[in-house]
């Protein structure tokens, strides 16, 4: 089966923070599990290169437009590979390929009859580039997310009939209760539509940095449409001379943060129709990673640089982290002594000190070989089903929630080097049998949740894959592998800071 899986593409203006890595470690955590289980995956991500605020960031820093989201996308890309997301693309909106689909997309959506002429006039926030309804306007005509002044605008553009697609919308989301995901999210949508859907503009007209309608070229894509596309159009072209739509379209899961639900579960959807498209299978909303209680964000200057937290951290650390302290689904504080917390006891001592402690036994007493015998039955219930629960918790982007799970399982193996004292068998040659029970147990028991926990913490379970040799989830059943497997010692996993 195909699995395909994207991020916001961010935008093309500014630098990457935690919480574009966020989404982007989230939708790779998702995408690893997958190719585990042997699923067809295409993993998207990239950046949104258009719009009045780029074309604003750049005169003011004087420079182009296109060098600077040419340098934007060079760091973007730099904090994909740092998080070691194994993204099949990098989508920008500035590709050819993406800007010849955008229009071939939005010309089938005016052949439809869902496109007309109008005067716009109303509130539009350039930083959201989004024209705002009556709900959405603070008082004194502000935004309620940056708290600053709205724009009048008024203008002659070519307008999108959004509004006639509130039933269908709404039939939609009815039907299919589990399309948005945490299901608070679907009221959200769904009392949006409820509230009532009035046309939006599909185009500017005083904006040049855009792509350029085919039937009218003075004027340019609302940027949102133009990268709300960038889904489909990358199917086109990520390969060269493949068409990969009809293999990975519609998306299996749209990973995105609440800020741009809207977008996503309501204009998306939406124009897709309009355009005789296939509506994505399944869009995840998570919350932000706040610091103290402010959301991070560049406008409010107080971002954790994610290439800071990985040189001293490392990657492993900071996907663990992100998961294990925000339920994902929710908002969640995070800071730097939690990091260093959780790395201390949780990866450096609970996973790490077990790995290499296990390691470390099965050469001391027997030579680097995993003994042949029988698992031992003490472990047997706690493992049973582990593979097909976490799976089934990653069918539903249940991240955090898998890894608990997983978790309560690396507690587990530590209370049993605990309970059954290999040190002490060793010393007695009447124990040698035990012995080899509960080194070939553990062995069994690592290999195992080391297969789970690597989607989360691919760098440090590969060096143990490697150690205990293998990949594939469907291998991940305790007592599935008998003994007689060499393994090697590991240097610590995690060292302490
Ligand atoms: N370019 C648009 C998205 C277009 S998608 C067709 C955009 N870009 S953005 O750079 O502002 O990225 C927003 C996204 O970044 C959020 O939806 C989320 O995925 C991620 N996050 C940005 N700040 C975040 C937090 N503080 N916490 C969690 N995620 C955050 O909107």
């Amino acid at each position: 089966m195909s699995f395909y899986v994207t991020t916001p593409i961010f935008y093309g203006n500014g630098d990457p923070h935690l919480g574009h890595a966020y989404s982007t470690m989230a939708a790779d955590i998702l995408a690893r599990h997958m190719r585990q289980r042997g699923e067809d995956v295409f993993f998207l991500t990239g950046t949104d290169e258009h719009g009045e605020p780029i074309a604003q960031a750049a005169e003011k820093q004087g420079v182009t437009p296109q060098e600077l989201v040419d340098r934007s996308a060079d760091r973007f890309r730099d904090m994909v590979g740092k998080v070691n997301a194994t993204n099949d693309f990098f989508i920008r909106t500035t590709d050819a390929g993406h800007i010849e689909r955008v229009q071939a997309v939005v010309d089938r959506v005016k052949e439809n009859g869902f496109v007309y002429e109008g005067t716009y006039v109303g509130w539009y926030c350039p930083r959201c580039a989004d024209f705002k309804n009556e709900s959405e306007i603070g008082p004194g005509d502000t935004c309620l997310i940056h708290e600053i002044p709205l724009d009048r605008e008024e203008e002659q553009n070519w307008f999108f009939k959004l509004s006639a697609f509130q039933d269908d919308l709404e039939k939609m989301y009815e039907e299919n209760p589990g399309m948005i995901q945490p299901d608070f999210r679907r009221n959200e949508a769904l009392s949006f539509i409820r509230s009532g859907l009035r046309d939006v503009s599909l185009s500017r007209s005083q904006i040049s940095w855009g792509i350029p309608l085919s039937w009218d070229p003075e004027q340019v894509m609302y940027v949102w449409f133009d990268a709300l596309l960038n889904y489909y159009t990358a199917l086109g072209y990520a390969r060269e001379g493949e068409d990969l739509t009809d293999g990975y379209w519609p998306a299996s899961w749209h990973v995105i943060a609440k800020d741009i639900l809207k977008f996503h579960t309501v204009y998306w959807p939406a124009f897709l129709m309009a355009a005789g498209i296939e509506v994505p299978q399944r869009i995840f909303i998570h919350g932000y990673l706040l610091m103290g209680d402010k959301k991070m964000s560049k406008s409010l200057g107080n971002v954790l640089d994610p290439f800071e937290v990985i040189e001293k951290f490392g990657a492993d650390a900071l996907r663990f982290y992100c998961f294990r302290e925000v339920s994902f689904g929710q908002d969640g504080s995070i800071s730097t002594e939690g990091f260093e917390s959780r790395y201390e006891s949780e990866l450096a001592n609970d996973f790490g000190n077990l790995a290499s402690r296990s390691l470390a036994m099965i050469s001391r007493y027997r030579d680097g070989l995993v003994p042949e015998a029988k698992p031992d039955p003490v472990l047997a219930a706690d493992f049973e089903g582990i593979s097909e629960r976490v799976s089934a918790l990653l069918d539903e982007a249940q991240i955090g929630q898998a890894l608990e799970e997983i978790w309560v399982l690396v507690r587990r193996l530590n209370r049993y080097v605990e309970e059954s004292q290999p040190w002490v068998l060793a010393k007695d040659d009447g124990d040698a049998g035990r012995l080899d029970q509960v080194l070939y147990s553990l062995s069994e028991g690592l290999r195992v949740i080391t297969l789970l926990l690597h989607p989360y913490l691919p760098n440090s379970t590969d060096v143990l894959l490697e150690a205990l040799g293998e990949e594939d989830l469907a291998l991940a059943a305790y007592g599935s592998r008998a003994g007689g497997t060499k393994v090697e010692k590991i240097n610590p996993l995690f060292p302490k800071l």
